[in-house]
C-alpha cells in the first residue's frame, strides 16, 4: 500500500486526479470505477477540468440504494449525472451503474458482474471510506470474498448519511453494493479519505488486522493500492514518517 499524506483535501486530490488522468490518457479504453460521497466530487470537478477524452471510457459505479429511482435527488445516478457524467463526453452506452428499481435483484447483481468480466475488468477503482471502514455498501462483517448483491445498511451508514436526506428516517435501509471479491479484484484501487471523522477507520484498515470487522483493511491483501489522505485523516496512523519518506524518496519514473 502507497499512503500519500498532503497538508489538504485539495493538495491530495489534486495528486489523484493527475493519476486518474494519467490512466485516462495511456489507456482511452479504461474500465473506471467510480464512487459517490462527498470524498468524489472535488476529484470529479478537477477531472472535468481537465478536459479529459471519456469517449472510450467504460464506468462502473460501486453502489446504489435499493428502491430509489435514477431521477430521484439521492440516487447515486443522479450524483453522477450531475458531479461528472453529463461534463465530460462520456457514450451513455458505456455507463454501468447498479439498478436500485430492479425487479430481480439477485439477478441485476449477477448481470453486474458479467459485464465487468465482459468489459475486462476494472482497471482503477476509486473508493472513499466509511467512519466504520465499509468499502463500497460494504459494511462491518462483509463477506471478504463477496461479489456484487443486497446489502443492509448499518444504522452508523444511516446516520453518516443522513445530512444529505435530510433526516435519517429517509436513508433507505438497502442497497446494491459491488463486492469484496470484486473490488479486489480490480488491477489499481485508489482510496481517499479526509477529516477527522475517518481517522480511525484509516488507521485500521491500514495499519490494523484484516478483518471483516473493518472491510478496507482487505485492502492490504490488494497488489496496488494507493491512498490518499490529509493530514487530519492520517491523524492515527502509526507510521506517518515512514510514509513521508517512502513520498519523498520516489524515484522520478514513480512519480505522479
Ligand atoms: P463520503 O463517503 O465521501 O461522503 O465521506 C465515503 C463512504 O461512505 O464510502
Amino acid at each position: 500500500m502507497e499512503i500519500i499524506i498532503q497538508p489538504t483535501p485539495e493538495a491530495a486530490t489534486a495528486i489523484a486526479a493527475r493519476l486518474v488522468a494519467r490512466l485516462i490518457r495511456k489507456k482511452p479504453a479504461a474500465v473506471l470505477g467510480l464512487a459517490t460521497g462527498g470524498t468524489m466530487e472535488p476529484l470529479y470537478r478537477e477531472l472535468v477540468a481537465q478536459k479529459l477524452d471519456w469517449s472510450r471510457l467504460t464506468t462502473f459505479n460501486l453502489d446504489e440504494y435499493v428502491g430509489i429511482a435514477p431521477e430521484h435527488s439521492q440516487s447515486y445516478h443522479r450524483f453522477m449525472r450531475e458531479k461528472l457524467l453529463q461534463h465530460v463526453n462520456v457514450a451513455a452506452a458505456n455507463v454501468n451503474i447498479p439498478d436500485g428499481l430492479a425487479q430481480d435483484v439477485p439477478a441485476a447483481c449477477e448481470n453486474y458482474e458479467r459485464k465487468i468480466s465482459a468489459a475486462g475488468g476494472i482497471d482503477l477503482q476509486l473508493l472513499g471510506i466509511g467512519t466504520h471502514g465499509h468499502i463500497g455498501f460494504n459494511e462491518p462483517t462483509s463477506s471478504l470474498a463477496s461479489r456484487t448483491r443486497i446489502k443492509t445498511l448499518t444504522p452508523q451508514t444511516r446516520r453518516d448519511n443522513a445530512r444529505y436526506f435530510g433526516g435519517e428516517e429517509q436513508v433507505p435501509h438497502h442497497v446494491i453494493t459491488l463486492g469484496i471479491g470484486t473490488i479486489l479484484e480490480s488491477r489499481h484501487c485508489l482510496l481517499l479519505a479526509f477529516g477527522k471523522q475517518k481517522a480511525r477507520a484509516i488507521a485500521a484498515a491500514v495499519e490494523g488486522p484484516i478483518t471483516a470487522m473493518c472491510p478496507a483493511s482487505v485492502l492490504q491483501l490488494h497488489p496496488r493500492v494507493t491512498v490518499f489522505l490529509d493530514e487530519a485523516a492520517a491523524a492515527e496512523l502509526k507510521l506517518t514518517d515512514y510514509y513521508r519518506w517512502v513520498y519523498a524518496q520516489k524515484p522520478d519514473w514513480q512519480r505522479i
